[in-house]
């Protein structure tokens, strides 16, 4: 009751607040601001109240006093309760160990939007120990926690660092369809929708349109989503992922693989430069180091030959031959006892998709590359592409596909063919890699896997 008649009210002799960001707070110490956010942490003691701020650029300390702490609003304040607070940011006595050194001290505050405590308290919807299903269908109160938001954050630099990169080296950037009416990948994995009559699919993949651009544009790139139709539940697949593609026109297998290595080792390089998402890193993935170069060069011949040395069975429990699928167990084993990324090379033909170009010394293999890094596996797949309009048409009539809807893509081979390649590099699985994170889902904003398809 006594509490209920406590009011504050701004003083207006003081200095004008300035509205500031939380990522700025070191530029305004000691000055008055007004910061507005989310109720991050709530620390309650008699006298004062310890709010951690949050506003998703950043964090602070709070700390309300006196008489503010007396208010209805302040003795019923909840974590995730949106709140205006003014006041001077004040260095404070190191055995406080507030971060960055400094804290809010309140003159004045303002609820917002309250949040529900009790049994709706979000640290009861999405607490650590939650049941998966709950947290992902909750994952929009789930993504305002500590750990999703610095995968969050390091996901937004990574991409920043890959268009530096691919600027750095020349390439354009290109926004292809989502909508298509041709499959890259195979069959089995296509979405099939309805486009006003016709049969269309979401796409598994833009580089037959980067193919496209090559003569128009150079070398290109596209971060695009691509969709597959996964049945298998593992840890690295998604039903849409964010697909980072390029393609570069007259270079060789070698030229592939270098510029692959400049790129990754380019990109992660940015991606450290920058102090923040430098600690982000750290703290996700204490042990995470920049990969040496050169990256390891390894035929799957070669592979095949070191899982039967080191005794990792294929998927039927028996030695591994020349021709079997390297399966996603074998290949994990293989990248953890190994321990630094690999380039594994040069995959028999009838493992891989229509468009690759056959090794010119081997025809049983193609001119193809899949990247594994340690924890994760296979985080690239790419390749030379038949640049010969027979070989083409043969492979069309080698995977059973009608040649008719890719006329365009046929036509790359038929008005100035050139020699060339490209890549794709599946995002959520670089993250998983660079983040240490058990699975593709945690380094997706909303995250879509057989059976989900929600929020
Ligand atoms: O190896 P993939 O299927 O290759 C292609 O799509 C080529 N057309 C790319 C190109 O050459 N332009 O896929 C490339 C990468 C994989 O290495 C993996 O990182 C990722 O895409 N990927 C997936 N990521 C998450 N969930 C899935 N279901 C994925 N399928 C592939």
């Amino acid at each position: 009751e006594q509490a209920k008649k406590v009011v504050i009210v701004e003083d207006v002799s003081k200095p004008r607040a300035v509205a500031i960001k939380l990522r700025d707070t070191v530029k305004h110490r000691g000055a008055r601001v007004v910061v507005r956010g989310w109720v991050h942490r709530l620390r309650v003691q008699k006298n004062l109240v310890f709010i951690t701020l949050r506003d998703g650029t950043g964090y602070l300390q709070c700390l309300l006093s006196g008489d503010l702490t007396k208010t209805y609003d302040a003795l019923t304040l909840t974590v995730e309760t949106t709140i205006a607070i003014y006041g001077v940011i004040s260095p404070v006595p190191d055995e406080n160990h507030a971060p960055d050194g400094h804290e809010l001290h309140a003159d004045y505050f303002q609820v917002i939007g309250k949040a529900p405590g009790g049994d709706d308290t979000i640290s009861n919807i999405v607490a650590p120990n939650a049941d998966p299903q709950t947290k992902y269908d909750n994952r929009h109160l789930v993504i305002r926690g500590d750990v999703v938001s610095s995968v969050l954050k390091v996901r937004a630099s990574v991409l920043r660092a890959f268009r530096k990169s691919y600027e750095d080296l020349g390439l354009l950037e290109v926004t292809p369809p989502c909508m298509v009416q041709t499959q890259v990948e195979g069959g089995s994995t296509l979405f099939e929708f309805n486009y006003y009559g016709e049969k269309a699919y979401l796409t598994q993949s833009s580089q037959l349109y980067l193919e496209t651009c090559l003569p128009s544009l150079g070398d290109v790139f596209c971060v695009q989503e691509s969709f597959r139709a996964e049945r298998s539940l593992t840890r690295r697949h998604l039903s849409e992922y964010t697909h980072i593609e390029a393609e570069l026109a007259f270079i060789t297998f070698d030229d592939l693989l270098n510029h692959l290595e400049e790129v990754i080792c380019r990109t992660i390089d940015y991606t450290l430069a920058d102090p923040l998402i430098k600690g982000k890193i750290a703290e996700l993935n204490p042990k995470f180091n920049a990969p040496e170069r050169p990256f390891i060069r390894m035929t799957y011949a070669d592979a095949i030959n070191w899982l039967v040395e080191n005794n990792i069975p294929n998927e039927e429990g028996e030695p591994h031959k020349f021709g079997d699928d390297i399966a996603e167990a074998a290949e994990r084993k293989m990248t953890d006892i190994v321990a630094r990324p690999i380039f594994l090379t040069k995959f028999p033909v009838k493992l891989k998709a229509f468009y690759m170009k056959k090794d010119p010394a081997d025809l049983r293999v193609t001119e193809s590359v899949d990247c594994l890094m340690p924890g994760v596996g296979e985080i690239v797949g790419g390749s030379m592409r038949m640049e010969n309009l027979e070989e083409l048409m043969g492979a069309y009539a080698r995977v059973g596909i009608s040649p008719n809807p890719y006329y365009w893509f046929t036509d790359q081979r038929k008005y100035g063919t050139s020699p060339h390649g490209g890549y794709g590099i599946g995002l959520e699985r670089l993250l998983a890699w660079i983040c240490d994170r058990y699975t593709v889902k945690e380094c997706s904003l909303y995250p879509r896997w057989t059976g989900r398809c929600a929020p």
